[in-house]
């Protein structure tokens, strides 16, 4: 067993441990577990690690929930007997069975191994409702579903802090797909990343949209995980992100508390190409934009000089996600033609 494993398992023992009289955590109560999480945007980004292992965020980040769009997962623990001489787990995608050498499976089969039973294989059986790897934030959703399956298959009754924690172990950007409406990740202090976990905010702002501009939906070319790590190894721009990261933070705490649209909508496209400008200041380089991206953006400056408020926000991947309020749909739609627009707080 490795030490980073190690230092993983003892992590998920002391987030679940005082839940439970007994000493057996890990001793499934039903067969099967199910959960359901949104896709989570983030308005104050999460970019870097201090921590890869417990996966510490360097800065903390702000996020608006997608209702409808997430993942839907199911776990199924198995017995193994003993004419079984080399059970696997199975993963199946989208109804589709993934081999097991498929990175995607490899990950999160790593990450069920935390939580499993003796002797016992999973079948895992996930659905999103977004493209995988598109730069939608599906691994935010897929770990959060993951995390309340788990808390369903060993009936935990964990509170949503502690999922948090957890989900927060496979990716960072799920710790903040447990709730719906806007979430804070704090970056937490504690080396023992217990203190690292998202929470809601009451605020709710039924005129706030997100219009998702796809510019393509294939898997993206190099991972969140892989692109924050060779940010901070090689780039020397990176060094000014986690204290602006933090400052954006605040400025869009402030904003969505007095619901300030501008300002919301400022920083949070600030926020997002200074991010993109660590990732092209890393050697070897990391551009997520295609032409089509920076079209988009274009068009968005060319709205913003006509007078029509509307700004934009991007993750690791090509793809924008629009923010304006809901006076502006008309000629959002006009200029974006089919882009899907959600209304987070009224869908
Ligand atoms: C650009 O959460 O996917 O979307 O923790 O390594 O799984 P890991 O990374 P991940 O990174 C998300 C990065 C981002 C910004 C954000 O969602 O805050």
């Amino acid at each position: 067993m490795s030490d980073s494993f190690q230092r993983q398992q003892r992590f998920v023992h002391q987030v679940i441990g005082h839940q439970l009289p007994n000493h057996n955590k890990l001793a499934p109560l039903k067969r099967q577990g199910h959960g359901i999480a949104p896709v989570n945007i983030a308005l104050s980004k999460y970019w870097g690690k201090r921590d890869t292992i417990l996966n510490l965020p360097m800065n903390g980040s702000v996020s608006i929930s997608l209702p409808g769009l997430g993942t839907e997962t199911t776990l199924t623990l198995t017995p193994i007997s003993e004419n079984s001489p080399h059970p696997i787990d199975s993963v199946q995608l989208n109804g589709e069975s993934l081999s097991d050498d498929n990175p995607f499976c490899i990950r999160l089969t790593d990450f069920l191994e935390l939580f499993r039973p003796e002797n016992h294989t999973f079948t895992i059986h996930t659905h999103n409702t977004v493209p995988t790897a598109a730069g939608l934030a599906s691994s935010a959703s897929g770990y959060a579903a993951l995390v309340l399956a788990l808390n369903d298959l060993f009936q935990w009754q964990l509170p949503p802090q502690k999922l948090s924690l957890l989900a927060r172990l496979g990716s960072g950007s799920a710790s903040r797909s447990l709730y719906s409406g806007f979430a804070i990740w704090h970056k937490g202090e504690q080396p023992d990343g217990l203190d690292s976990y998202a929470e809601p905010i009451a605020t709710q702002w039924p005129e706030l949209c997100i219009g998702l501009v796809k510019v393509d939906v294939q898997q993206k070319p190099i991972s969140s995980t892989t692109g924050m790590q060779n940010t901070v190894n090689t780039c020397d721009l990176y060094q000014a992100w986690p204290a602006q990261a933090e400052k954006n933070m605040q400025t869009i705490l402030e904003a969505i508390e007095q619901k300030n649209f501008e300002q919301l909508g400022q920083t949070a496209e600030h926020n997002a190409l200074s991010m993109h400008a660590t990732m092209m200041a890393t050697w070897p380089p990391i551009v997520y934009w295609q032409p089509e991206s920076l079209a988009a953006m274009q068009t968005v400056w060319h709205l913003r000089k006509q007078g029509i408020a509307v700004y934009f926000t991007m993750d690791a991947g090509p793809n924008l996600k629009l923010l304006f309020l809901e006076t502006q749909k008309p000629a959002i739609q006009q200029a974006f033609g089919e882009t899907e627009v959600i209304q987070p707080f009224k869908s």
